[in-house]
């Protein structure tokens, strides 16, 4: 942190020898927007949907014969809630439930696709009623590209090879024309293919020299035809451990574009007892944005190796997992992973979005965990309600930054936020040009008792205005309940310069992207 200094008070302090006083009443933040960076791929905003709990079946599939009212099966509700926000990616079908996931189980008339048994997640039941199909036209739905990841766990390469033949193919081959028969004339575009899911745990317990020679061994069989080939994913590490990144990055150098990640936050930051998801403390609050915040030094750590081993870069590194985990809701099945979204998840959203631009270059596609009912979801639904969380609001603030060019920006007194012995910064921000050539901002205070005045200026370009929306609430755990599902949303915000420099008024626990004109 700079410390700026007030002149008066520092030439007095100078010849008396007594120690500066810092001004720091005000964060001061300086733009350049003469200097564009990395552009923020759209893809930092996807999403992941599995096989899990509610998260696809009841949550966003419900059949065409159901009461909820539907598009060819899929909830209205939901599906024009994502589309609002413009969904770029979905990752699918896994997670855990892909390396165990048969592609040919999900094809073919409903009534005759085979029953299975969910293993990771609750023992329940998988009728294989949605499957390739349904994911494609889910995602043609919503406007948004395919995540698929593939089967490494208990699969083979040749039915990794024929999934995405069947996908992918142009030709007369029998397993293209299959999904002809099945009622898709035209090849789907895969975007992006994950081999394998966290092959250090639920993907097989692998070592990453192991995984590494597996990788390769797969790789060598995915085909598509010319120009259909998407980004190949290497399933890679989770928290402070860069190994994974170092020998895939180092013994992979063929067909891989980016090696995946995974950091998900628990307030206590122990599996055993993550934390709730609502009627915590300060302490909880505090714990889980530095929780959050680990994620810019894990980034930074893997950036260093990814640095040193592909200079060019040429590979991204993919966060295909994030987001809040807390303990499982009383009285609901512990498998499903359902929990509350709550004003601090949408904080945990907007710093992690801050995070991730901040490192554009590299981080160039992520998903949280998950789209909807399951983790830090978008969307809770309980049969025909639907619910909003103020996780949906923060993607909806932060469409802007949808491939905007990030912009240097520089912070001054962030006034750090302490509680007992963990101190966070006080305020996180990041700007950028969207687009549409407007530059927006962000900004978190991540204090929940205090307010900050925040002055803004921005080199190469004069600033009258700022105008947008914010997100806060009165309580550290304010949410939407099926009762009240109006109780946390964004309000406009407008601010007006001064010479130039523009003020803001940024209140305790806020969320707030201004567009500045
Ligand atoms: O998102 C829930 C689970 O978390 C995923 O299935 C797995 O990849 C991770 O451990």
């Amino acid at each position: 942190m700079r410390i700026r200094v007030n002149k008066w008070i520092a030439a007095v302090a100078c010849c008396l020898s007594l120690p500066a006083i810092a001004d720091d009443s005000v964060t001061r933040i300086d733009i350049d927007s003469t200097h564009p960076g990395a552009t923020i791929n759209r893809d930092i905003y996807g999403q992941f949907a599995e096989h899990l709990g509610r998260g696809i079946y009841g949550g966003i599939w419900v059949g065409k014969d159901s009461k909820i009212e539907n598009v060819r099966g899929f909830r209205t509700d939901v599906v024009e809630a994502l589309k609002a926000i413009h969904v770029p990616l979905v990752r699918w079908p896994g997670g855990c439930f892909a390396d165990e996931y048969h592609w040919r189980d999900g094809i073919g008339p409903r009534e005759q696709r085979p029953v299975r048994v969910n293993t990771h997640w609750g023992g329940v039941a998988e009728d294989n009623a949605f499957g390739t199909h349904e994911f494609f036209d889910l995602v043609e739905l919503l406007g948004a590209d395919a995540y698929i990841n593939g089967n490494l766990g208990t699969g083979t390469p040749r039915e990794m090879a024929e999934w995405l033949e069947y996908m992918t193919g142009d030709s007369k081959s029998s397993v293209v024309e299959e999904r002809r028969k099945n009622g898709r004339d035209k090849p789907w575009k895969v975007a992006y293919f994950g081999v394998g899911n966290e092959a250090w745990g639920c993907g097989g317990n692998m070592r990453p020299g192991y995984y590494a020679d597996l990788y390769r061994h797969f790789s060598t069989f995915l085909k598509t035809p010319p120009g259909a080939r998407p980004k190949m994913v290497a399933s890679g590490g989770t928290g402070d451990d860069t190994r994974w990144t170092d020998v895939l990055s180092d013994q992979i150098k063929q067909n891989m574009d980016g090696i995946s990640f995974h950091f998900y936050t628990l307030p206590t930051g122990e599996w055993g007892d993550k934390g709730a998801s609502t009627g915590f403390g300060e302490e909880q609050w505090i714990s889980t944005l530095w929780q959050t915040l680990r994620m810019d030094e894990f980034i930074r750590s893997n950036e260093k190796v990814l640095d040193r081993n592909d200079p060019e870069k040429k590979l991204g590194f993919y966060v295909d997992e994030w987001g809040t985990w807390y303990n499982p809701e009383p009285g609901r099945e512990p498998g499903f992973l359902y929990q509350q979204n709550t004003l601090r998840d949408a904080v945990v959203a907007a710093l992690n979005f801050n995070i991730f631009q901040r490192h554009a270059d590299r981080v160039r596609m992520t998903n949280i965990a998950q789209m909807v009912n399951v983790l830090q979801a978008m969307i809770l639904t309980d049969k025909e309600k639907m619910v909003l969380t103020p996780t949906y609001y923060v993607y909806d603030l932060y469409q802007v930054f949808q491939d905007a060019a990030s912009l240097p920006l520089e912070l001054e007194n962030a006034h750090s936020y302490q509680l007992g012995k963990t101190s966070v910064p006080g305020i996180s921000a990041s700007a950028a040009r969207g687009k549409d050539g407007h530059l927006y901002l962000s900004l978190v205070n991540l204090n929940p008792r205090e307010a900050r005045q925040v002055a803004v200026n921005v080199k190469g370009a004069e600033i009258t205005a700022a105008t947008g929306q914010i997100l806060t609430a009165t309580a550290m755990d304010a949410r939407n309940t099926f009762d009240k599902p109006q109780a946390v949303k964004p309000i406009r915000y407008t601010a007006s310069a001064d010479n130039g420099t523009l003020n803001l008024d940024i209140p305790a626990k806020s969320v707030l992207v201004v567009s500045l004109r």
